[in-house]
Protein backbone atom coordinates (compact mmCIF):
# COMPACT_ATOMS: atom_id res chain seq x y z
CA UNK A 1 0.00 0.00 0.00
CA UNK A 2 1.08 3.57 -0.92
CA UNK A 3 1.40 5.73 2.17
CA UNK A 4 -0.61 9.07 2.24
CA UNK A 5 1.29 12.30 1.03
CA UNK A 6 0.62 15.67 3.06
CA UNK A 7 1.06 18.92 2.16
CA UNK A 8 1.27 22.02 4.49
CA UNK A 9 0.08 25.69 3.69
CA UNK A 10 1.46 28.95 5.64
CA UNK A 11 -0.82 32.36 4.40
CA UNK A 12 0.58 35.56 4.39
CA UNK A 13 -0.53 38.90 3.45
CA UNK A 14 -4.21 39.78 2.42
CA UNK A 15 -7.50 37.51 1.79
CA UNK A 16 -6.11 37.20 -1.78
CA UNK A 17 -3.35 34.96 -0.84
CA UNK A 18 -6.23 32.97 1.68
CA UNK A 19 -7.97 32.42 -1.33
CA UNK A 20 -4.98 31.09 -3.82
CA UNK A 21 -4.17 29.01 -0.25
CA UNK A 22 -7.06 26.82 -0.58
CA UNK A 23 -6.76 26.56 -4.46
CA UNK A 24 -3.55 25.24 -4.04
CA UNK A 25 -4.69 23.22 -1.28
CA UNK A 26 -7.20 21.72 -3.89
CA UNK A 27 -4.68 20.90 -6.80
CA UNK A 28 -3.13 18.81 -4.47
CA UNK A 29 -6.07 17.23 -2.67
CA UNK A 30 -6.66 16.19 -6.29
CA UNK A 31 -3.14 14.53 -6.86
CA UNK A 32 -4.29 12.51 -3.40
CA UNK A 33 -2.58 14.71 -1.33
CA UNK A 34 -3.80 15.14 2.58
CA UNK A 35 -3.97 18.65 4.51
CA UNK A 36 -1.79 18.68 7.58
CA UNK A 37 -1.47 21.50 10.35
CA UNK A 38 1.98 19.46 11.62
CA UNK A 39 4.86 20.58 9.34
CA UNK A 40 6.78 17.90 10.27
CA UNK A 41 4.19 15.32 8.84
CA UNK A 42 4.67 17.08 5.74
CA UNK A 43 6.13 16.12 2.37
CA UNK A 44 5.21 19.54 0.70
CA UNK A 45 5.35 22.48 2.83
CA UNK A 46 4.13 25.81 0.72
CA UNK A 47 4.58 29.61 2.32
CA UNK A 48 2.56 31.86 0.01
CA UNK A 49 4.52 34.93 1.04
CA UNK A 50 3.55 38.57 1.11
CA UNK A 51 5.67 41.10 0.12
CA UNK A 52 3.72 44.27 0.82
CA UNK A 53 5.83 45.52 3.91
CA UNK A 54 9.65 44.70 4.97
CA UNK A 55 8.30 43.22 7.92
CA UNK A 56 6.17 40.73 5.89
CA UNK A 57 9.00 39.66 3.97
CA UNK A 58 11.65 39.22 7.30
CA UNK A 59 9.04 36.83 8.09
CA UNK A 60 9.27 34.64 5.40
CA UNK A 61 13.25 34.39 5.49
CA UNK A 62 12.98 33.78 9.24
CA UNK A 63 10.14 30.76 8.25
CA UNK A 64 12.09 29.28 5.41
CA UNK A 65 15.12 29.04 8.07
CA UNK A 66 12.70 27.34 10.55
CA UNK A 67 11.57 24.66 7.87
CA UNK A 68 15.20 23.95 6.77
CA UNK A 69 15.80 22.70 9.99
CA UNK A 70 13.02 20.26 9.67
CA UNK A 71 13.72 19.83 6.08
CA UNK A 72 17.16 18.33 7.29
CA UNK A 73 15.22 15.84 9.73
CA UNK A 74 13.21 14.88 6.89
CA UNK A 75 15.09 14.52 4.18
CA UNK A 76 11.99 14.10 1.12
CA UNK A 77 10.23 17.15 2.18
CA UNK A 78 10.25 19.59 -0.45
CA UNK A 79 9.69 23.44 0.53
CA UNK A 80 7.61 25.67 -2.04
CA UNK A 81 7.81 29.52 -1.70
CA UNK A 82 5.13 31.11 -3.42
CA UNK A 83 3.42 34.34 -3.38
CA UNK A 84 4.54 37.83 -3.93
CA UNK A 85 7.51 37.47 -2.42
CA UNK A 86 7.81 34.07 -4.91
CA UNK A 87 7.74 37.28 -8.18
CA UNK A 88 9.39 39.34 -6.25
CA UNK A 89 12.48 38.02 -5.71
CA UNK A 90 12.80 34.52 -7.16
CA UNK A 91 15.95 34.25 -7.86
CA UNK A 92 17.20 35.59 -4.76
CA UNK A 93 15.29 33.00 -2.69
CA UNK A 94 16.87 30.70 -4.37
CA UNK A 95 20.41 32.51 -3.82
CA UNK A 96 19.50 33.26 -0.11
CA UNK A 97 18.14 29.81 0.62
CA UNK A 98 19.09 26.57 -1.16
CA UNK A 99 16.66 24.85 1.12
CA UNK A 100 13.78 26.32 -1.11
CA UNK A 101 12.99 23.54 -3.86
CA UNK A 102 10.68 25.49 -6.00
CA UNK A 103 9.50 29.09 -6.55
CA UNK A 104 6.22 29.86 -8.16
CA UNK A 105 4.41 33.26 -8.44
CA UNK A 106 0.83 34.13 -8.10
CA UNK A 107 -0.31 34.26 -11.63
CA UNK A 108 1.63 30.96 -11.69
CA UNK A 109 0.36 28.37 -9.06
CA UNK A 110 -1.56 26.41 -11.11
CA UNK A 111 1.72 24.61 -12.69
CA UNK A 112 2.74 23.81 -8.92
CA UNK A 113 1.68 20.41 -8.93
CA UNK A 114 3.53 19.53 -12.34
CA UNK A 115 6.56 20.93 -11.07
CA UNK A 116 6.90 18.72 -8.50
CA UNK A 117 9.52 16.45 -8.77
CA UNK A 118 11.12 18.19 -11.47
CA UNK A 119 14.11 20.23 -11.64
CA UNK A 120 12.43 23.20 -13.52
CA UNK A 121 12.67 25.56 -10.24
CA UNK A 122 11.63 28.86 -10.81
CA UNK A 123 8.29 30.06 -12.37
CA UNK A 124 7.65 33.94 -12.40
CA UNK A 125 7.93 35.25 -15.40
CA UNK A 126 4.83 36.08 -16.74
CA UNK A 127 1.41 37.03 -15.53
CA UNK A 128 -0.92 34.00 -16.60
CA UNK A 129 -4.27 35.12 -15.04
CA UNK A 130 -6.02 33.70 -18.00
CA UNK A 131 -4.26 30.56 -17.94
CA UNK A 132 -4.70 30.45 -14.37
CA UNK A 133 -8.13 30.40 -13.12
CA UNK A 134 -8.76 28.00 -16.26
CA UNK A 135 -6.53 25.22 -14.59
CA UNK A 136 -7.86 25.75 -10.87
CA UNK A 137 -9.96 23.92 -8.60
CA UNK A 138 -12.49 25.30 -6.32
CA UNK A 139 -13.80 23.04 -3.56
CA UNK A 140 -15.38 25.04 -0.29
CA UNK A 141 -12.75 25.39 2.61
CA UNK A 142 -15.13 26.67 5.17
CA UNK A 143 -18.65 26.26 6.48
CA UNK A 144 -20.30 29.26 6.03
CA UNK A 145 -18.56 32.06 4.00
CA UNK A 146 -16.17 32.18 1.36
CA UNK A 147 -13.45 34.28 -0.19
CA UNK A 148 -14.12 34.29 -3.91
CA UNK A 149 -11.03 36.50 -5.69
CA UNK A 150 -12.98 38.06 -9.07
CA UNK A 151 -10.40 40.79 -9.83
CA UNK A 152 -6.53 40.53 -10.18
CA UNK A 153 -3.73 42.73 -9.88
CA UNK A 154 -3.00 46.89 -10.37
CA UNK A 155 -2.76 49.14 -12.99
CA UNK A 156 -2.87 52.40 -10.46
CA UNK A 157 1.02 52.33 -9.63
CA UNK A 158 0.27 53.82 -5.63
CA UNK A 159 3.97 55.42 -5.20
CA UNK A 160 4.33 52.91 -2.02
CA UNK A 161 3.17 50.35 -3.35
CA UNK A 162 4.69 46.71 -4.76
CA UNK A 163 1.59 45.03 -5.64
CA UNK A 164 1.25 45.80 -9.44
CA UNK A 165 4.80 44.35 -9.81
CA UNK A 166 4.25 41.31 -7.90
CA UNK A 167 0.26 40.79 -8.92
CA UNK A 168 0.73 42.05 -12.04
CA UNK A 169 -1.75 44.05 -14.62
CA UNK A 170 -5.30 44.53 -13.52
CA UNK A 171 -7.28 41.35 -14.73
CA UNK A 172 -10.89 40.61 -14.45
CA UNK A 173 -12.56 36.67 -14.51
CA UNK A 174 -15.79 36.59 -16.72
CA UNK A 175 -19.22 36.69 -15.23
CA UNK A 176 -20.09 33.05 -15.47
CA UNK A 177 -17.13 31.88 -14.05
CA UNK A 178 -17.73 33.68 -10.91
CA UNK A 179 -21.05 32.76 -11.08
CA UNK A 180 -20.75 29.16 -11.23
CA UNK A 181 -17.60 29.18 -8.70
CA UNK A 182 -20.17 30.55 -6.27
CA UNK A 183 -22.75 27.77 -7.16
CA UNK A 184 -20.25 25.25 -6.42
CA UNK A 185 -19.53 26.62 -3.11
CA UNK A 186 -23.19 26.80 -2.54
CA UNK A 187 -23.81 23.31 -2.97
CA UNK A 188 -21.63 23.09 -0.07
CA UNK A 189 -23.75 25.03 2.63
CA UNK A 190 -21.78 28.48 2.03
CA UNK A 191 -24.50 31.34 2.76
CA UNK A 192 -21.93 34.71 2.80
CA UNK A 193 -19.64 34.97 -0.95
CA UNK A 194 -16.75 37.92 0.02
CA UNK A 195 -15.69 39.16 -3.78
CA UNK A 196 -11.89 39.70 -4.02
CA UNK A 197 -9.85 41.79 -5.70
CA UNK A 198 -6.93 44.00 -5.07
CA UNK A 199 -8.89 46.74 -6.80
CA UNK A 200 -12.25 45.29 -6.38
CA UNK A 201 -14.34 47.73 -7.57
CA UNK A 202 -12.47 48.27 -10.69
CA UNK A 203 -13.91 44.78 -11.60
CA UNK A 204 -14.95 44.78 -15.30
CA UNK A 205 -15.57 41.02 -16.42
CA UNK A 206 -17.12 40.09 -19.66
CA UNK A 207 -20.98 38.64 -19.31
CA UNK A 208 -22.49 36.19 -22.12
CA UNK A 209 -23.54 38.87 -24.02
CA UNK A 210 -20.21 39.71 -24.73
CA UNK A 211 -20.05 43.12 -23.19
CA UNK A 212 -18.12 43.94 -19.96
CA UNK A 213 -20.21 44.19 -16.61
CA UNK A 214 -19.54 46.15 -13.09
CA UNK A 215 -19.29 45.45 -10.06
CA UNK A 216 -22.82 46.38 -9.17
CA UNK A 217 -24.03 44.34 -12.01
CA UNK A 218 -22.21 41.08 -10.74
CA UNK A 219 -23.07 41.89 -7.26
CA UNK A 220 -26.98 41.91 -8.41
CA UNK A 221 -26.34 38.57 -10.60
CA UNK A 222 -24.96 36.38 -7.34
CA UNK A 223 -27.61 37.78 -5.49
CA UNK A 224 -30.22 36.17 -7.67
CA UNK A 225 -28.53 32.88 -6.33
CA UNK A 226 -31.49 32.16 -3.82
CA UNK A 227 -28.97 30.42 -1.20
CA UNK A 228 -26.46 33.13 -1.07
CA UNK A 229 -27.43 35.85 1.96
CA UNK A 230 -24.73 38.03 2.38
CA UNK A 231 -22.42 39.28 -0.05
CA UNK A 232 -19.25 41.30 0.51
CA UNK A 233 -16.38 42.70 -1.21
CA UNK A 234 -13.13 44.27 -0.89
CA UNK A 235 -10.55 46.24 -1.35
CA UNK A 236 -12.10 49.19 -3.42
CA UNK A 237 -9.97 51.94 -4.67
CA UNK A 238 -12.28 55.96 -4.11
CA UNK A 239 -11.97 56.82 -8.06
CA UNK A 240 -13.45 53.37 -8.95
CA UNK A 241 -16.59 54.33 -6.60
CA UNK A 242 -19.09 54.70 -9.39
CA UNK A 243 -22.91 55.45 -8.41
CA UNK A 244 -24.04 52.05 -10.00
CA UNK A 245 -22.43 50.52 -7.15
CA UNK A 246 -23.24 52.77 -4.30
CA UNK A 247 -27.05 52.66 -5.16
CA UNK A 248 -26.44 48.77 -5.28
CA UNK A 249 -25.94 49.41 -1.32
CA UNK A 250 -29.25 51.14 -1.10
CA UNK A 251 -31.59 48.77 -3.49
CA UNK A 252 -29.41 45.52 -2.81
CA UNK A 253 -30.53 44.09 0.25
CA UNK A 254 -27.94 40.93 0.32
CA UNK A 255 -25.18 43.73 -0.29
CA UNK A 256 -24.12 44.11 3.90
CA UNK A 257 -23.79 47.42 4.53
CA UNK A 258 -19.75 47.46 5.34
CA UNK A 259 -17.43 49.51 2.54
CA UNK A 260 -13.48 48.85 2.99
CA UNK A 261 -12.43 52.16 1.29
CA UNK A 262 -8.23 53.05 1.95
CA UNK A 263 -7.29 56.69 1.92
CA UNK A 264 -3.72 56.43 3.25
CA UNK A 265 -3.54 60.15 3.67
CA UNK A 266 -6.27 62.52 5.15
CA UNK A 267 -3.64 65.49 3.58
CA UNK A 268 -3.93 66.23 -0.07
CA UNK A 269 0.05 66.70 -0.45
CA UNK A 270 0.61 63.54 0.28
CA UNK A 271 -1.87 61.90 -1.38
CA UNK A 272 -0.39 63.21 -4.64
CA UNK A 273 3.09 62.47 -3.49
CA UNK A 274 1.60 58.82 -3.39
CA UNK A 275 -0.28 58.89 -6.57
CA UNK A 276 -3.45 58.06 -5.43
CA UNK A 277 -5.41 60.18 -8.27
CA UNK A 278 -8.04 61.59 -5.71
CA UNK A 279 -8.48 64.09 -2.82
CA UNK A 280 -9.56 64.36 0.37
CA UNK A 281 -12.66 65.89 -0.49
CA UNK A 282 -13.12 63.84 -3.51
CA UNK A 283 -13.30 61.07 -0.82
CA UNK A 284 -15.87 63.09 1.61
CA UNK A 285 -18.23 63.18 -1.21
CA UNK A 286 -17.81 59.61 -1.96
CA UNK A 287 -19.06 59.42 1.86
CA UNK A 288 -21.37 61.78 2.05
CA UNK A 289 -23.45 60.01 -1.52
CA UNK A 290 -22.92 56.11 0.22
CA UNK A 291 -24.36 57.85 3.68
CA UNK A 292 -27.30 59.69 2.02
CA UNK A 293 -28.22 56.04 -0.12
CA UNK A 294 -27.53 53.84 2.97
CA UNK A 295 -27.22 55.99 6.44
CA UNK A 296 -26.00 52.83 8.51
CA UNK A 297 -23.44 52.08 5.82
CA UNK A 298 -19.77 50.84 7.72
CA UNK A 299 -16.86 52.61 6.75
CA UNK A 300 -13.70 51.46 6.94
CA UNK A 301 -10.25 52.29 5.78
CA UNK A 302 -6.02 51.59 5.41
CA UNK A 303 -3.54 54.49 6.69
CA UNK A 304 0.01 54.87 5.91
CA UNK A 305 1.90 57.46 8.95
CA UNK A 306 5.47 58.91 7.86
CA UNK A 307 5.17 58.66 4.31
CA UNK A 308 8.00 60.79 2.52
CA UNK A 309 7.96 64.24 3.79
CA UNK A 310 4.97 63.87 5.60
CA UNK A 311 4.97 67.04 8.36
CA UNK A 312 2.88 67.25 11.75
CA UNK A 313 0.47 69.31 9.60
CA UNK A 314 -0.05 66.81 7.36
CA UNK A 315 -0.79 64.21 10.09
CA UNK A 316 -3.12 66.44 11.70
CA UNK A 317 -4.92 66.77 8.67
CA UNK A 318 -4.91 63.15 8.91
CA UNK A 319 -6.37 62.92 12.81
CA UNK A 320 -9.05 65.50 11.50
CA UNK A 321 -9.89 63.74 8.56
CA UNK A 322 -10.46 60.23 10.76
CA UNK A 323 -12.42 62.31 13.17
CA UNK A 324 -14.70 63.72 10.48
CA UNK A 325 -15.58 60.52 8.97
CA UNK A 326 -15.58 58.39 12.12
CA UNK A 327 -14.61 54.74 10.81
CA UNK A 328 -15.95 51.88 12.41
CA UNK A 329 -12.46 50.05 11.90
CA UNK A 330 -8.78 50.47 10.38
CA UNK A 331 -5.76 49.15 9.57
CA UNK A 332 -2.95 51.13 9.80
CA UNK A 333 0.71 50.91 8.83
CA UNK A 334 4.36 52.57 9.31
CA UNK A 335 5.79 53.48 5.74
CA UNK A 336 7.96 50.68 4.64
CA UNK A 337 10.30 51.84 1.72
CA UNK A 338 9.66 48.78 -1.27
CA UNK A 339 12.23 48.03 -3.87
CA UNK A 340 11.13 49.00 -7.03
CA UNK A 341 8.72 51.52 -5.82
CA UNK A 342 9.17 55.11 -6.88
CA UNK A 343 8.61 56.49 -3.39
CA UNK A 344 11.39 54.33 -2.51
CA UNK A 345 14.38 56.27 -1.57
CA UNK A 346 12.78 59.34 -0.21
CA UNK A 347 11.99 57.96 3.11
CA UNK A 348 13.11 60.56 5.40
CA UNK A 349 11.21 60.65 8.50
CA UNK A 350 12.25 58.98 11.54
CA UNK A 351 11.49 55.69 12.77
CA UNK A 352 10.25 57.60 16.42
CA UNK A 353 8.14 59.72 14.99
CA UNK A 354 6.81 57.33 12.44
CA UNK A 355 6.08 55.45 16.09
CA UNK A 356 4.70 58.43 17.34
CA UNK A 357 2.22 59.09 14.33
CA UNK A 358 0.94 55.14 14.71
CA UNK A 359 0.10 55.09 18.07
CA UNK A 360 -1.60 58.39 17.85
CA UNK A 361 -3.83 57.16 15.01
CA UNK A 362 -4.48 54.00 16.40
CA UNK A 363 -5.65 55.12 19.69
CA UNK A 364 -8.06 57.92 17.82
CA UNK A 365 -9.34 54.47 15.22
CA UNK A 366 -9.73 52.27 18.16
CA UNK A 367 -11.63 54.82 20.08
CA UNK A 368 -13.96 55.25 17.41
CA UNK A 369 -14.38 51.71 17.22
CA UNK A 370 -14.97 51.21 21.02
CA UNK A 371 -17.87 54.09 20.65
CA UNK A 372 -19.00 52.26 17.39
CA UNK A 373 -19.31 48.69 19.02
CA UNK A 374 -20.87 50.10 22.61
CA UNK A 375 -23.60 52.12 20.32
CA UNK A 376 -25.22 48.43 20.14
CA UNK A 377 -26.01 47.25 23.38
CA UNK A 378 -29.40 46.44 24.18
CA UNK A 379 -30.07 46.55 20.49
CA UNK A 380 -30.94 43.36 18.25
CA UNK A 381 -29.05 42.46 15.72
CA UNK A 382 -28.35 39.81 13.01
CA UNK A 383 -25.83 37.33 12.72
CA UNK A 384 -24.46 34.82 10.65
CA UNK A 385 -22.54 31.92 12.78
CA UNK A 386 -19.78 31.09 10.80
CA UNK A 387 -17.18 29.06 13.88
CA UNK A 388 -16.99 26.92 16.87
CA UNK A 389 -15.80 29.15 19.89
CA UNK A 390 -12.55 28.27 22.07
CA UNK A 391 -14.87 27.92 24.83
CA UNK A 392 -17.65 25.00 25.52
CA UNK A 393 -20.56 25.92 23.73
CA UNK A 394 -19.69 29.03 22.32
CA UNK A 395 -20.03 30.24 18.50
CA UNK A 396 -18.41 33.04 17.06
CA UNK A 397 -20.28 35.01 14.11
CA UNK A 398 -20.35 38.22 12.29
CA UNK A 399 -22.98 40.87 12.47
CA UNK A 400 -23.91 42.54 9.18
CA UNK A 401 -21.51 45.83 9.76
CA UNK A 402 -18.76 42.76 9.86
CA UNK A 403 -17.90 42.51 13.34
CA UNK A 404 -16.86 39.67 15.64
CA UNK A 405 -20.15 38.05 17.71
CA UNK A 406 -19.40 35.67 20.82
CA UNK A 407 -22.60 33.56 21.94
CA UNK A 408 -23.29 30.50 24.19
CA UNK A 409 -25.60 28.49 23.34
CA UNK A 410 -26.24 24.68 24.19
CA UNK A 411 -28.51 24.44 20.75
CA UNK A 412 -26.01 23.95 17.58
CA UNK A 413 -26.07 27.46 15.71
CA UNK A 414 -23.31 26.73 13.13
CA UNK A 415 -24.04 28.45 9.61
CA UNK A 416 -27.33 29.82 10.47
CA UNK A 417 -28.59 33.61 10.72
CA UNK A 418 -30.14 34.54 13.98
CA UNK A 419 -31.25 37.63 15.29
CA UNK A 420 -29.84 38.26 18.60
CA UNK A 421 -29.55 40.54 21.32
CA UNK A 422 -26.29 42.22 22.04
CA UNK A 423 -25.80 42.27 25.29
CA UNK A 424 -22.24 43.38 26.41
CA UNK A 425 -19.07 44.98 23.83
CA UNK A 426 -15.59 44.41 24.02
CA UNK A 427 -12.89 46.80 22.25
CA UNK A 428 -13.12 44.78 19.12
CA UNK A 429 -16.00 42.40 19.61
CA UNK A 430 -19.58 41.90 20.73
CA UNK A 431 -21.81 39.63 23.05
CA UNK A 432 -24.82 38.48 22.26
CA UNK A 433 -28.16 36.37 23.71
CA UNK A 434 -30.80 34.85 21.16
N1 LIG B 1 -5.41 47.70 -3.10
C1 LIG B 1 -5.61 48.25 -1.85
C2 LIG B 1 -4.63 47.81 -0.76
C3 LIG B 1 -3.37 47.14 -1.09
S1 LIG B 1 -2.20 46.79 0.13
C4 LIG B 1 -5.64 49.76 -1.99
O1 LIG B 1 -5.54 50.29 -3.06
O2 LIG B 1 -5.78 50.46 -1.00
C5 LIG B 1 -2.99 46.98 1.69
C6 LIG B 1 -2.52 48.14 2.47
O3 LIG B 1 -1.16 48.02 2.83
C7 LIG B 1 -2.61 49.46 1.74
O4 LIG B 1 -3.89 50.00 1.74
C8 LIG B 1 -1.62 50.31 2.50
O5 LIG B 1 -2.25 50.98 3.58
C9 LIG B 1 -0.62 49.30 3.03
N2 LIG B 1 0.67 49.42 2.34
C10 LIG B 1 0.92 49.15 1.05
N3 LIG B 1 2.21 49.40 0.76
C11 LIG B 1 2.79 49.85 1.90
C12 LIG B 1 4.12 50.28 2.25
N4 LIG B 1 5.08 50.34 1.35
N5 LIG B 1 4.34 50.65 3.54
C13 LIG B 1 3.35 50.62 4.46
N6 LIG B 1 2.09 50.23 4.18
C14 LIG B 1 1.82 49.84 2.92
FE1 LIG C 1 -1.22 49.16 -4.33
FE2 LIG C 1 -2.32 51.47 -4.98
FE3 LIG C 1 -2.79 49.32 -6.45
FE4 LIG C 1 -3.82 49.50 -4.00
S1 LIG C 1 -4.30 50.85 -5.76
S2 LIG C 1 -2.81 47.73 -4.89
S3 LIG C 1 -2.23 50.58 -2.90
S4 LIG C 1 -0.83 50.35 -6.23
FE1 LIG D 1 0.86 40.94 0.20
FE2 LIG D 1 0.69 40.23 -2.29
FE3 LIG D 1 -1.50 40.53 -0.85
S1 LIG D 1 2.12 41.68 -1.46
S2 LIG D 1 -0.93 42.12 0.59
S3 LIG D 1 0.07 39.03 -0.54
S4 LIG D 1 -1.22 41.09 -2.98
Amino acid sequence: MMSDKYIYIKSYGCQMNVYDSNRIKDLFSNKGYKITKDISKADLTVLNTCHIREKAVEKVYSDIGRVKKIKEKKQNMKLVVAGCVAQAEGLEIKKRSPSVDYVVGPQSYHKLPDMIGKVDEIENSEFLQNEKFKNLIFNSSNLSSEFLSIQEGCDKFCSFCVVPYTRGPEFSRPVDDIVDETKKYVSNGIKEIILLGQNVNAYHGIASDGKSKDLAFLINKISEIEEIKRIRYMTSHPIDMKDSLINAHADNSKLMPFLHLPIQSGSDKILKKMNRKHTVDDYLKIVEKIRNVRPDIALSSDFIVGFPEETDKDFEDTMKFIEKVNFVIAYSFIYSPRPGTPAQNKDNISLSDKKARLSALQSLLTQQQINFNKSFVNKGMEVLFEKIGRHKDQFIGRTIYNQSTFINSKKDLLNQIMNVKITNSTNFALECQI
